[in-house]
């Protein structure tokens, strides 16, 4: 009885051997494969901090890999929101827009997140990266102006269309703020030049028609603006027509096209630099 359990049961221990030996003198290229796996990776949208669906050029720890993005657009997905860092500012990211007529993201200012009086001052800094665009006619510039003696507008005075004051926690006696949607009011504006510090804080043209009470103001803000992004974007629609999927060659530093033959720097099969001819 054992014996007839025990020939099938060598044999095939014997052809595990014959295949593992196979295997050995013939392995798959490890290019080949590595090469394969980030195509692969980077092929699926991924999700991060509760918003899903992303791709190019954004990615981030652990949904997704470096070589799957652009390096200025890691996300961090710890939080409520993904959070983004522009030119040394943090950004909660509240909408993505992957679409190529798009390519957008709708971003808000971290510091002023639920406050107007964040504990540093500092300006918007996305306009200053070269990686980012604004869409002139969607999105507004607010001015926040802090430590401003307090301006009584006379009656005779023409009332600003906006332009109204907030309070912070460490207001000094006859001292506020105040903000404006305007570079034209002038009759405030002027006055605004008292104060001590003045922020741009951009905000969506659409929310500026009701900034009537501190709460609306809060509510702008932190719905916050839309801004474009420049990442390869011409080169990443020659990859993508070529069948490949953006990336990031980390050690050259430079854009990739990821392919299921291998990394490419602009398309698929056609430049033929590495690592393939
Ligand atoms: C990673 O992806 C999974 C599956 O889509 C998702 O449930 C999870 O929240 C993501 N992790 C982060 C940190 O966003
Ligand atoms: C594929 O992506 C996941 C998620 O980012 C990562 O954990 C894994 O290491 C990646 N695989 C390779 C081969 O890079
Ligand atoms: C990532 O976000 C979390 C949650 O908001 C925060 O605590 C952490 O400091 C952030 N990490 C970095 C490197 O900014
Ligand atoms: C916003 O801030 C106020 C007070 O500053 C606080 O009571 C409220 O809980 C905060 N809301 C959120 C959503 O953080
Ligand atoms: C912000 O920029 C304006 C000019 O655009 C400048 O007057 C102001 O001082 C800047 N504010 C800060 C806090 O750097
Ligand atoms: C808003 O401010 C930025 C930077 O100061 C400037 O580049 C942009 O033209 C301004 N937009 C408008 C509509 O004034
Ligand atoms: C303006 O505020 C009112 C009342 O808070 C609200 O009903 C309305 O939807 C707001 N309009 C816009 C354009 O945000
Ligand atoms: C790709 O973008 C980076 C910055 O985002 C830029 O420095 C580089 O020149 C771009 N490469 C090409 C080939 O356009
Ligand atoms: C890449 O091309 C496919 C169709 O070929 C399209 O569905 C997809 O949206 C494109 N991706 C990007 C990021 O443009
Ligand atoms: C990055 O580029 C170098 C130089 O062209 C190439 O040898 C290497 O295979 C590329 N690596 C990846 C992961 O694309």
């Amino acid at each position: 009885m054992h014996t007839h359990d025990l020939f099938p049961a060598s044999a095939t221990f014997f052809f595990i051997v014959i295949a593992l030996s196979t295997l050995v003198q013939f392995p798959v290229p490890s290019v080949h494969a590595a090469e394969d796996e980030q195509y692969l990776n980077c092929s699926e949208t991924f999700s991060c901090a509760g918003i899903s669906g992303l791709g190019y050029p954004l990615w981030g720890s652990p949904n997704r890999s470096e070589y799957c993005g652009h390096p200025a657009f890691e996300l961090n997905c710890s939080g409520d929101a993904p959070q983004l860092n522009v030119a040394d500012m943090f950004y909660r990211v509240l909408e993505i827009n992957g679409a190529a007529a798009a390519r957008s993201l709708r971003i808000a200012r971290l510091d002023y997140w639920n406050t107007t009086c964040p504990a540093t001052y500092d300006n918007t800094t996305t306009d200053s990266s070269t990686l980012f665009s604004r869409t002139t006619a969607a999105t507004t510039n607010l001015t926040l102006y802090y430590h401003c003696p307090i301006i009584s507008i006379s009656p005779l005075l023409p009332q600003p269309a906006d332009g109204f004051s907030f309070t912070c926690a460490g207001d000094a006696k006859g001292f506020t703020n105040y903000y404006s949607s305007s570079s034209t009011a002038s009759t405030i504006n002027s006055l605004l030049g008292l104060c001590e510090n003045n922020v741009n804080v951009p905000v969506s043209t659409e929310a500026v028609s009701n900034l009537t009470t501190e709460d609306a103001l809060k509510e702008a803000i932190d719905g916050g603006f839309t801004v474009g992004w420049n990442a390869n974007n011409s080169l990443c629609d020659r990859c993508n027509g070529s069948g490949g999927q953006c990336g990031f060659n980390i050690s050259t530093n430079a854009f990739a096209c990821l392919c299921k033959t291998g990394s490419f720097p602009e398309t698929c099969g056609s430049d033929g630099k590495y690592p393939f001819r």
